[in-house]
């Protein structure tokens, strides 16, 4: 593998399968140095980034200030209502300034197309912290979490998402599982499928790769022996305007115990969090044997810490 520095981290789809498994093999050796006491690996000693959210953050912003510090740089956290972009100053022009400050831009957005010109205008590596459409640095860390519990062979693995198959999150989960060369099942309502576009990438560099997905209607059909069952919450930031639809027609995807149940004994429930108790999962899972979301949870600062290593020049 090439070095890595001076790329965007946008989709996942700007990696090929030998990049992201170099990724995580970063993730895990920075990991293990973490917890074997090396609590700082001074690479990335004075370097910035400018972190800008459009919404709410705990583990994103937590885990991409935490690794940063912890390689020996800062990370400087933007409210995007506090910068001049509140007041009309382009994406443009912020991406053009940004780049004068700081070596590199992480960005939660609400349209995924921000992102696109934030990259585009910038000359620092942009790092996607979550849009309407994308979610992969939470992809990266949950296969990390994924490959650590279940092992490397991802594709023989069942790895399940129960709920709404347009969900950001599970767009970047199928990306990179479909990169990586595994499978998987999505349970969801119809209308509540994988948004085109996401398929389009899906189609260009995952299946080529052997990667696939299918879509069920029935949950307990699909995660029959599942391996891991995957679920996020029904009502996204910015999507508030529909949650009376959504909740009605997802009721049925609701992970259960029951539902646990017909997966594998030893099968993993994940979770990128922050979960809404009672809606997508009840407390007996995700507080039950199955869950590993704190774990998951976790992973986001290591994974998180091998992208900027490897993508910070
Ligand atoms: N999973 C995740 O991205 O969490 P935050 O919204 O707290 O960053
Ligand atoms: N799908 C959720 C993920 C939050 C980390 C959202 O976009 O709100």
């Amino acid at each position: 593998v090439s070095s890595l520095k001076g790329r965007d981290f946008l989709t996942l789809t700007e990696y090929t399968r030998e990049e992201l498994w170099f990724m995580l093999e970063t993730a895990m050796q920075l990991k293990q140095r973490y917890l074997s006491g090396e609590r700082v690996i001074p690479i990335l000693h004075g370097r910035h980034l400018a972190m800008i959210f459009e919404k709410p953050s705990t583990r994103t912003r937590l885990s991409f200030e935490t690794a940063m510090k912890e390689l020996g740089g800062d990370a400087i956290y933007l409210s995007s209502s506090e910068l001049q972009l509140a007041r009309g100053e382009t994406i443009e022009d912020t991406a053009r300034v940004l780049s004068r400050y700081v070596d590199g831009i992480m960005a939660r957005v609400y349209e995924h197309y921000k992102i696109e010109k934030l990259a585009e205008y910038a000359s620092v590596p942009v790092i996607n912290g979550l849009s309407d459409l994308h979610h992969p640095a939470q992809a990266l860390s949950d296969v990390l979490t994924i490959i650590e519990k279940k092992g490397r062979d991802i594709s023989r693995l069942k790895i399940v998402f129960v709920g709404d198959g347009g969900d950001n999150v599970l767009h970047s989960l199928m990306l990179a599982v479909g990169i990586l060369g595994g499978k998987v099942i999505i349970a969801s309502p119809n209308g509540y499928e994988p948004h085109p576009s996401v398929v389009k990438l899906f189609n260009e560099y995952a299946a080529p790769n052997g990667g696939s997905y299918e879509i069920l209607r029935d949950p307990y059909q699909a995660v029959e022996n599942a391996d891991v069952v995957y679920t996020d919450v029904w009502v996204s930031m910015g999507q508030d305007k529909e949650r009376e639809r959504r909740i009605r027609d997802l009721e049925p995807y609701r992970v259960t115990v029951e539902l646990m149940r017909k997966a594998k004994s030893d099968a993993i429930f994940m979770h990128c969090l922050p979960a809404h108790r009672g809606e997508e999962v009840v407390n007996e899972v995700i507080d039950g044997k199955w869950s590993v979301v704190w774990d998951q949870a976790e992973n986001r600062k290591h994974a998180q810490k091998a992208i900027l290593a490897l993508l910070i020049p």
